[in-house]
């Protein structure tokens, strides 16, 4: 097998909002199929970055009073903390808003200017009165202008599937304001994609370029028409990168958001001392996207149009899936199962989520289904009965026997999972992830068959069967070890547990071909839990509450143009403060202090009235609404953190004579600050 040179990409996450489950399938698909490909050897490097820019950003800093980049720092850190904690792993995870991304965006489009690709006239565009701006496609909703569908954005019908232009919407409102917008023209710049149609049909003829409906898609909306030119520039007010000699104007989102997928390599490129032609102008190099079906327009037929522009390989492969619905239903905020991977991850393993992503997963467009019920009983009954049980049940034993020296009579069942190696990687290499996993489970079932017939736990017990044992333990661990080689793309967590119990690693695909031997094991703990409905139920629940409570709390009034527009009021419930000097700062008498008395107030329904020591003979009467949270009783005696100089408020139930400060966004999320120990009543907080 020839070693093949990889370059991974999976769609750039949107700057405005945190990962949820539905971006999960795809970054988890991608990253499943990344850790198989350098399992096998080959050359391979998984880039992805966020995509930062757009108005739908540039309205998120502003409602929360940060300036751009602020506001996508703050989420690029979120974003990447969350890939991690679902053990998704890139080799460069960047931003489009990058030095390098502003370099490649003028250096294509000086290429297509010079090749004559690009027209400039005069667009009649929707402006929002109230809110100063240009509207993009995404912020205005009307009526499709071809079948009558209510509600459709200003680009594109998701039911009859037309294209077309915002200002031929019948009826629109501006989804940031709610007003009816008013058409203003303003200069753009157009890329004229007609003038590429050979390329593009060509490169979307190439066997292996697209799935078949993908391929069939595009024929069918498309290219049986003429090829409309695309809209590239956006007029300020726009969160971008200005066009070169073009004040005023910027690059649409939409054009370098995916040139970021070279910047990134680039970057990585300088950090590994490679150079980006290797990886873009390489024919010999491959280039796999993987993206959702909504964005297929953009990738299959403008981002050829423009690699080919800017002379640079055009995609391998773009592999397309379909959405996640949860128990049979779009993902919904009232329902609680808009959930967010950090959400997840304080209730549940990374591990669960992964194996069940596997089992759904082919190489199509289908929607993904995530079906409560059916999650648990296949975590429960293949993870943990089938696989970590196999171990479970021997480790023990292994490590009183070691491994054999010489791999023992097992009447071929090591043999028969190694040969299963090349149709388990086939169907991975394939994207069908499900018919991976399923190969591998009829493999786990065949090593549980030789242990309940072997039945070491009795072997255990007679001393005069101590070599046997020790060949049933060599044989199970070895068929264990199989499966988790198998699966580590999948389990990455299961993988590394697994080489320490083993003591080798599991790293390379063709380890299964050959029993360990001669090996002392370590002990076992746990590998994983069972997975109890109890929990998933829970953080359905929780969701459900924080959607509630961040709606309460979102002063915008806006109509929530897409699922995830909406939602940095989940990410920064309340809006940042404006700046404010050190000055400013000192002005605020932030102490330490120590609660001495707490009882409820029996006509405010949020409010306890605390007594406060500030040391001496220094007293404060605050009321403080953390009623919901906290009880009276556990909360004397303990240290908090009070303004102490906020000027005394005469309320109905007396007077208030500070503030006590707590973090959370209200209702029962209330977490009262305390100092650490050290601290005492008095201590000033600087
Ligand atoms: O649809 C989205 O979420 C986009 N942010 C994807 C961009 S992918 C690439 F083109 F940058
Ligand atoms: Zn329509």
């Amino acid at each position: 097998m020839s070693q093949r040179q990889i370059l991974v990409t999976s769609a750039l996450p949107y700057a405005n909002g945190p990962i949820h489950l539905g971006h999960l399938v795809e970054y988890i698909q991608t990253d499943i199929w990344v850790r198989f490909q350098k399992m096998r050897g080959h050359r391979v490097i998984y880039v992805c970055a966020d995509d930062t820019h757009g108005t739908a950003i540039m309205l998120s800093a502003r409602r929360n009073g940060i300036s751009e980049e602020q506001w996508i720092d703050t989420i690029n850190r979120q974003h990447q903390q969350d890939f991690a904690g679902f053990d998704i792993q890139f080799d460069q995870y960047g931003s489009t808003h990058s030095a390098e991304n502003r370099q490649l965006c003028a250096q294509i489009w000086q290429q297509a200017l010079s090749k004559q690709l690009i027209a400039s006239r005069d667009v009649q565009q929707l402006y929002d009165p109230e809110q100063k701006t240009f509207l993009a496609d995404r912020f205005v909703k009307g009526k499709c202008p071809k079948c009558g569908a209510p509600d459709q954005a200003g680009d594109n019908c998701d039911k009859c599937g037309h294209t077309y232009s915002a200002i031929e919407l019948v009826d629109p409102v501006s989804t940031i304001s709610g007003a009816a917008p008013e058409i203003r023209s303003a200069p753009h710049f157009f890329f004229q994609l007609e003038k590429c149609r050979e390329i593009v049909e060509n490169w979307i003829a190439r066997p292996g370029t697209l799935q078949s409906e993908t391929a069939n898609y595009l024929r069918g909306h498309f290219l049986s028409d003429t090829l409309r030119d695309w809209d590239l520039s956006r007029t300020a007010p726009y969160f971008g990168f200005e066009i070169p000699d073009q004040p005023g104007h910027y690059w649409y989102v939409w054009f370098d958001a995916p040139v970021g997928y070279i910047a990134t390599t680039w970057q990585w490129c300088q950090a590994h001392g490679e150079s980006l032609n290797d990886w873009w102008r390489n024919p010999n190099a491959e280039i796999h996207h993987f993206i959702g079906k909504d964005i297929v327009y953009f990738h299959t037929l403008f981002w050829p149009a423009i690699l080919h522009t800017a002379e640079y390989e055009l995609p391998t492969r773009v592999h397309v899936h379909g959405f996640l619905t949860v128990n049979g239903r779009k993902m919904s905020k009232r329902d609680g199962t808009f959930i967010r991977g950090r959400k997840y991850l304080e209730h549940l393993q990374p591990a669960y989520l992964r194996y069940y992503y596997a089992t759904k997963l082919g190489d199509n467009q289908d929607d993904l289904d995530l079906n409560v019920p059916e999650f648990v009983e296949k975590v429960n009954s293949d993870l943990v009965n089938k696989v970590v049980n196999l171990v479970a049940r021997c480790a023990k034993f292994g490590a009183q026997t070691g491994l054999a020296a010489q791999y023992p009579d097992d009447e071929g069942r090591f043999a028969y999972a190694a040969a299963q190696s090349d149709a388990i990687a086939a169907a991975y290499d394939a994207g069908e992830l499900s018919r991976a996993m399923r190969l591998i489970m009829e493999l786990a079932d065949r090593a549980n068959q030789f242990v309940d017939q072997a039945q070491p736990w009795k072997l255990a017990k007679s001393p005069d069967q101590t070599e046997r044992l020790r060949d049933v333990v060599t044989i199970t661990l070895n068929l264990y070890r199989q499966l988790a080689i198998y699966l580590a793309p999948v389990l990455p967590t299961l993988q590394q547990q697994s080489a320490e119990l083993l003591g080798a690693e599991l790293q390379d695909w063709r380890m299964a071909q050959v029993p360990l031997l001669n090996q002392t094991i370590g002990t076992y703990s746990h590998f994983m839990q069972r997975l109890d409905i109890k929990d998933v139920e829970k953080m359905i629940e929780e969701t459900k509450h924080e959607n509630a409570s961040a709606a309460a709390t979102s002063d915008s009034g806006a109509v929530a143009p897409t699922a995830t527009v909406d939602s940095d009021a989940a990410l920064l419930a309340e809006p940042l403060a404006a700046e404010c000097t050190i000055e400013d700062f000192a002005k605020v008498d932030l102490r330490v202090a120590r609660i001495v008395s707490a009882e409820e107030v029996p006509e405010a329904r949020k409010l306890l009235k605390l007594v406060v020591s500030l040391g001496g003979d220094q007293t404060r009467q605050v009321f403080a609404g953390i009623k919901a949270a906290y009880e009276p009783a556990d909360l004397v005696g303990r240290l908090v953190v009070i303004v102490a100089n906020l000027k005394p408020r005469q309320m109905k139930f007396g007077l208030s004579e500070g503030m006590v400060c707590a973090a959370g966004g209200g209702g029962t999320e209330v977490f009262l600050l305390s100092p650490d120990s050290g601290a005492v009543p008095g201590h000033r907080i600087h």
